[in-house]
């Protein structure tokens, strides 16, 4: 509670800030936000900064992202933090950004805690290296028995790896006897992905102005909302954050039908 009031009295505009949320919580949320955190890159370019610079920047973005999407009610965030293609970005940008949980989760995890957020991470956990794991393993464990938001990482998450390994899974499952071929549908798959404790994202934000998926949860966003903006992830504050819901909200999903 602290908290919260502290993040809303740094603002100038906090009565605006205020309205804005409970007019957007009089109104459905959506449940499941998904976010590409891009343009932290250009970010720092702008400002002559190396680009990991930027990667920093975006942290202190992710921190304010979490408490409002807990204010808002939102049941959970999933954050596309590294992809399995990002590994061929330079040696020392990718050191850095393996860096940034320990740094993020070592300053933010008591707040977590006490905010009730829960840490889940999506990706594969084999190629990242240690100190990176054990930071995230860390928060998992420490907010397992917490039952609020959600904030989830996708870490070294390719979606089309993801899906491969899920169908290789269904076929020894069927081979196995454990899973007959009559009884796979879309549900049944879906269980098979790394998402399967999660709702498909409502909705999905892109910002840095670039219009495309890079691999991200390509079956999960089949009906989601999409909303993108050219605003660059370290500037992406509040007012960014509901605009989308609001856009959301205005938003009218008919799954095919009419
Ligand atoms: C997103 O910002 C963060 C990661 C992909 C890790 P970028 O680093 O892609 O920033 P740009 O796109 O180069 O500006
Ligand atoms: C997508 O951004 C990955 C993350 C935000 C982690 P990229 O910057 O890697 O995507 P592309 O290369 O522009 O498609
Ligand atoms: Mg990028």
């Amino acid at each position: 509670m602290f908290n919260k009031i502290r993040l809303w009295k740094n603002k100038n505009n906090s009565s605006t800030l205020r309205d804005k949320i409970e007019k957007i919580k009089k109104l459905p949320v959506p449940e499941h936000v998904a976010i590409i955190m891009d343009g932290n890159g250009r970010w720092a370019k702008k400002r002559a900064l190396p680009r990991i610079a930027g990667h920093h920047e975006g942290m202190k973005v992710v921190r304010k992202t979490t408490k409002l999407a807990n204010e808002l009610g939102l049941k959970a965030i999933t954050l596309y933090a590294f992809s399995t293609e990002n590994w061929k970005r330079p040696k020392n940008e990718v050191d850095y950004i393996m860096k940034l949980p320990d740094e993020f989760l070592g300053t933010f995890l008591p707040e977590l805690i006490e905010e009730n957020v829960q840490v889940k991470m999506m990706g594969y956990k084999s190629q990242l290296p240690v100190h990176t794991l054990s930071a995230i393993e860390k928060a998992i464990e420490e907010t397992k028995n917490n039952d609020g938001l959600v904030l989830n990482f996708a870490l070294n998450y390719g979606s089309r790896a993801e899906i491969l390994d899920a169908v290789k899974q269904v076929v020894n499952d069927c081979n196995s006897g454990k899973l007959l071929e009559d009884q796979l549908d879309e549900k049944v798959f879906s269980s098979y992905l790394m998402t399967t404790e999660f709702t498909d994202p409502d909705l999905l934000i892109r910002t840095s102005g670039e219009i495309r998926l890079s691999n991200f949860m390509l079956w999960q966003l089949a009906y989601s909302e999409l909303w993108f903006t050219d605003v660059l992830w370290p500037d992406f504050n509040e007012e960014h954050l509901l605009e989308a819901v609001e856009a959301f909200q205005k938003r009218q999903r008919r799954f095919g039908g009419v």
